[in-house]
């Protein structure tokens, strides 16, 4: 029990350190000088109170609740609310924090940059390294997660993408707009905006060289960066606020190609059939997949003319960074990197004729906080344990079957 616990509080200590010392990583090509500089801005430290609103906002223009927002963009509101962006603050997060808040408050304070990055959303502030009460906390907006307003508000004043023409001037006085109109900068449109949560700094936890979370990182050596394919062209088309990920089924077939071929048509009866399983990530922007959390398992099999599994035939291929639950080290790094390919070259002797090969390929995208979740409630959940354990259900419900062919051989 002791030892568990302080396993834990460690995996926990290194993921805030880590996010504490993380810095978006800005290129040399891409954003534009001012562009970056309005990232780094934008992004630096925890998101300031908004302050009093302009008197002449009127009570939807001031609320900071995504349906405020929805009021007049539906669109955005409509696709937000399916994405995990919204559900940022579930079970999973808010069932460790009970527990965190008395133990380690500290560390329970570093989750909101990512998870629930507003300074309304949180009910402590630190002010010159005090934490002092926030008088403007809504504990209604802690749990919405990622809202608009962490994206698109500072300070009351509303920012945005260019008009989809590139236009970035108001037409008419602002004053006369709604929300005071729009402060409009083409760094909405850059990978760099969503490094901050989605990319570690030099100082943030890394094995191998390789930190943590390495998306934007990877992003930027990417064939699809050369391509000019910024996140947004992949996670955001059409504008649209989605963000689907490893998550979706649809999403990861999107971005992969895969191949499974035998080495010729048919074999007979005691000669070893070939075929490879080739799976190549063109329309994906970074490591297949990007994270530590998901897993995909690759399984190969021979079956016989009555649909028999042959012994000994099972070839299974794990594709992911692996790590243990004290993220002390990594074990293996088996993940596609950009522009790469991952094979299964299959080779078996065929003992008559219908055999065939059998291929699954399955994606948990949650493989890690399913063992994690297990630990926590063996130990440290505490007063969190009904919330942990409804995320652990999630994560048990989130596997699915990305491929599944059958490939005559005999
Ligand atoms: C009362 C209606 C209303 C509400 C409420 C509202 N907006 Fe807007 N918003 C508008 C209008 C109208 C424009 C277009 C302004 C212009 O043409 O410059 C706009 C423009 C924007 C833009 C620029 C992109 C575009 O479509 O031109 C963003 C981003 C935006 N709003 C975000 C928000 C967010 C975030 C909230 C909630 C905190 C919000 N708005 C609340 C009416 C509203
Ligand atoms: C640097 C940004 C960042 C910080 C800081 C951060 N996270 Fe996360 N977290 C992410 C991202 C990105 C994901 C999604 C990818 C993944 O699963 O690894 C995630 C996923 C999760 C998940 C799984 C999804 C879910 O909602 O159940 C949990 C649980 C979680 N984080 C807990 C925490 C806790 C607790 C803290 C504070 C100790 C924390 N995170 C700090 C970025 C962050
Ligand atoms: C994680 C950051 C993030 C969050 C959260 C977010 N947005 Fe956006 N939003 C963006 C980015 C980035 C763009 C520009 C995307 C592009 O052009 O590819 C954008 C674009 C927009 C636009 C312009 C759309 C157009 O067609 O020109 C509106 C309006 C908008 N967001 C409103 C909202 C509202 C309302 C919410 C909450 C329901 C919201 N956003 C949540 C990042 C965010
Ligand atoms: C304020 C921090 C923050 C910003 C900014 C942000 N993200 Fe996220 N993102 C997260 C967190 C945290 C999660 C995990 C949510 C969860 O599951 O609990 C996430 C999840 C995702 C996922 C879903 C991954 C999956 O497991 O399927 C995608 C895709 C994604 N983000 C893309 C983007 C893109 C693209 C941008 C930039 C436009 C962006 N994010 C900006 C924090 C952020
Ligand atoms: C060329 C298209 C493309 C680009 C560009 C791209 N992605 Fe992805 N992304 C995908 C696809 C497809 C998936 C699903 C497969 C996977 O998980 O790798 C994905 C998955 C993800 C996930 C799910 C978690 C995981 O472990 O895979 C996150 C988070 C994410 N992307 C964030 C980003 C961010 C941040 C950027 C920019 C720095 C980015 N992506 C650039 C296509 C893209």
């Amino acid at each position: 029990m002791r030892r568990t616990e302080g396993l834990l509080a460690s995996v926990i200590l290194a993921l805030a350190l880590a996010a504490e010392a993380a810095e978006p990583v800005l290129p040399d090509v891409a954003a534009t000088p001012a562009e970056r500089t309005f990232i780094e801005r934008h992004w630096r430290g925890s998101i300031p109170p908004q302050g009093a609103p302009p008197a002449r906002f009127s009570p939807i223009e001031r609320s900071l609740q995504p349906e405020a927002c929805g009021a007049c963009h539906p669109v955005q509101l409509g696709d937000w609310q399916t994405s995990l962006h919204a559900r940022s603050m579930g079970p999973g997060v808010m069932g460790q924090l009970v527990e965190m808040r008395r133990r380690e408050p500290a560390t329970a304070r570093s989750c909101a940059r990512c998870h629930a990055p507003v300074a309304e959303q949180r009910p402590e502030l630190l002010e010159a390294n005090r934490v002092v009460t926030n008088p403007d906390f809504d504990v209604t907006l802690e749990s919405r997660g990622i809202i608009c307003a962490s994206c698109h508000l500072r300070g009351r004043e509303h920012f945005g993408p260019p008009r989809r023409d590139g236009s970035t001037d108001s037409r008419v006085s602002r004053e006369r707009l709604p929300h005071g109109g729009v402060t409009r900068t083409g760094a909405f449109l850059r990978a760099e905006f969503c490094a901050s949560c989605h990319q570690f700094g030099s100082e943030g936890l890394a094995f191998n060289g390789k930190p943590l979370e390495n998306t934007f990182s990877e992003w930027r050596r990417s064939p699809a960066a050369r391509r000019g394919w910024q996140c947004q062209h992949c996670h955001m088309p059409d504008r649209r606020h989605l963000w689907r990920g490893i998550h979706d089924p649809e999403m990861v077939r999107g971005g992969l190609d895969i191949v499974l071929r035998a080495g010729r048509e048919r074999y007979r009866a005691g000669e070893a059939a070939r075929a490879t399983l080739v799976i190549t990530t063109p329309r994906v922007g970074h490591a297949f997949p990007t994270y530590v959390t998901p897993q995909v398992r690759v399984k190969a099999e021979l079956r016989d003319a009555a649909g028999q599994v042959v012994a000994g035939s099972v070839e299974e291929r794990v594709i992911g960074r692996q790590v243990p639950l004290d993220l002390s080290r990594e074990i293996a790094d088996t993940r596609i990197p950009p522009g790469g390919r991952f094979t299964l070259a299959y080779s078996r002797r065929v003992d008559g004729p219908g055999w065939r090969l059998y291929v699954t390929i399955t994606v948990l995208p949650d493989e890690f906080y399913t063992r994690f979740f297990e630990v926590l409630l063996t130990s440290v959940a505490g007063a969190g344990e009904a919330d942990i354990r409804r995320a652990l259900e999630a994560t048990r419900r989130s596997p699915y079957t990305l491929y599944e062919k059958e490939l005559p051989l005999s």
